[in-house]
């Protein structure tokens, strides 16, 4: 029996020193500046193709290093995890919306909040956080049959759509609160300052946050209405009469253990705010993209429609169903191969390190891409195509990172899984998808990957009605 390549790959080990790691020159990193800030992902995919699976960007006094090999990714996110930090400048960016919550804090800080939280996405936890999700997908799908009427069709921008659902989950689920009607306000306002910051990491002509252009205005304006989300959402809590168990509680009740002081105002403001942001953004973008190729491959549609039809019928799916839908599971698990949202993993090293035999200073920046190393031509065959039955068998675990790895992995990660595959479910057994148009979607990199049509963002598809 011969060695799967990924095997091969992991158990090497280079020991060679000699062999410089290559990558583009200064100049030549200068003269593409334009290039990397319009798709920084297809940067990475080209550099990815010209030099290997470790790259070195000489950035000035700033050494940045760009790791596409499962061995080397693992030696950072899990073995040896101490010595990399979130001191980049992706993190530094989303900080300054979220603050120092569980998604950009490091050290003690975040190990505290990470003990504190985990209980509440264990999996056994997942049956209580069911019925916000299925609430809420019951009330879309009613939504949608309304806005059918007696019509044959209609064309739905997905993506909104998703992100809508999203968030009304995310709040009914981790903080027992209806946002359905501030949905499309709040989507909004989170796409605005996620905008915002990737503008700023990518234009060193940005002028500060602080002069008041038409630009800073708005995020500013899109951090005050988050702001006054979650302060709503904390005060309400602390006035009602109703305390549900949920995360916030969890939040709002936590002591330390040596001074048995709460968590301070700003402490639940972050965590409650990344919550929601990361809780939603992601999947949603994980939905909107699942979408996107199953409209634009019918057979695998129909597939997934006949596993539906034949494991749960016509009755309303539930969470006991999940297990037994492998296929919509494999198709939502090649979307996250072939759209990771976060399509972009960053880390600083504390101390020197080794990768793949190769020296690595301190305080040097290392960029690992879930989509680059999704589509890793060594790991996976024919890696553009949309397969969702590659899932069923073995596949090269460390060359697939939807969530992360190691002890910074998604801590939502199974309930994005089984919303994600509930919500597909759901939808699926009623609607199927056709694309509205036949223009190319491109997957563009923002804070998480978003569809874009020409300058437009969002994705159109028409929406019949297909009942099982
Ligand atoms: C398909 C959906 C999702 C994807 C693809 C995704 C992806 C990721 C990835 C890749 C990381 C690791 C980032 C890093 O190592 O730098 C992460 C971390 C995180 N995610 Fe998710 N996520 C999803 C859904 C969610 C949900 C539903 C929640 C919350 C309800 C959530 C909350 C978080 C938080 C708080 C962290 C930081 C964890 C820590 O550092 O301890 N995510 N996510």
């Amino acid at each position: 029996m011969t060695t799967p390549a990924h095997e091969i790959r992991l158990g090497q080990r280079h020991t060679d020193d000699a062999e410089p790691i290559r990558g583009p020159g200064q100049w030549q990193l200068l003269f593409n500046i334009p290039r990397i800030q319009r798709n920084p992902l297809a940067y990475l995919a080209f550099c990815a193709r010209r030099y290997g699976d470790l790259v070195a960007f000489k950035a000035g006094d700033q050494p940045a290093y760009f790791v596409n090999s499962p061995s080397a990714v693992k030696h950072i996110l899990q073995d040896n995890h101490r010595n990399y930090t979130k001191d980049t400048i992706q993190y530094r960016q989303l900080a300054s919306i979220t603050g120092r919550g569980l998604l950009t804090s490091d050290g003690d800080e975040w190990l505290s909040h990470r003990r504190l939280m985990q209980p509440a996405f264990h999996p056994r936890r997942m049956e209580a956080m069911s019925d916000g999700i299925t609430r809420a997908t019951a009330d879309l799908i009613d939504e949608w049959r309304t806005r059918l009427g007696n019509a044959t069709q209609v064309v739905l921008d997905i993506d909104a759509e998703m992100l809508r659902l999203a968030l009304r989950i995310a709040g009914l689920t981790l903080f027992s609160i209806d946002l359905g009607r501030e949905a499309p306000r709040l989507t909004q306002a989170v796409l605005v300052a996620l905008d915002h910051i990737v503008h700023r990491a990518s234009n060193f002509l940005a002028l500060p946050d602080h002069i008041p252009t038409p630009r800073n205005r708005r995020f500013h304006r899109a951090l005050a209405t988050l702001d006054e989300t979650v302060d709503e959402l904390i005060a309400a809590r602390r006035a009602g009469t109703h305390q549900p168990n949920d995360l916030l509680a969890a939040l709002l009740n936590a002591r330390d253990a040596e001074t048995s002081q709460e968590l301070s105002k700003q402490a639940i403001r972050d965590e409650v705010l990344t919550l929601l942001i990361a809780g939603h953004e992601t999947s949603a973008s994980a939905l909107t993209w699942t979408w996107h190729l199953l409209s634009r491959h019918p057979h695998i549609q129909k597939a997934l429609k006949q596993e539906i039809i034949r494991v749960i019928g016509a009755r309303p799916v539930h969470f006991t169903d999940l297990p037994h839908l492998t296929f919509c599971r494999h198709v939502i698990d090649e979307a996250l191969r072939l759209y990771p949202p976060a399509w972009l993993i960053t880390r600083r090293t504390v101390d020197s390190d080794r990768l793949d035999g190769h020296a690595i200073p301190a305080g040097a920046i290392v960029i690992i891409s879930p989509y680059i190393l999704h589509r890793h031509p060594t790991f996976w065959h024919d890696a553009d195509r949309f397969a969702p039955q590659r899932f069923e068998e073995e596949w090269p675990r460390h060359a697939y990172i939807p969530f992360g790895n190691g002890p910074r992995v998604c801590i939502g990660q199974h309930f994005a899984l089984i919303e994600t595959l509930f919500i597909v479910a759901s939808i699926a057994q009623h609607f199927c998808f056709e694309p509205a148009e036949h223009r190319t979607v491109s997957a563009t990199p923002l804070v998480t990957l978003r569809p874009r049509v020409g300058r437009r963002f969002g994705l159109r598809v028409q929406m019949k009605l297909c009942p099982a």
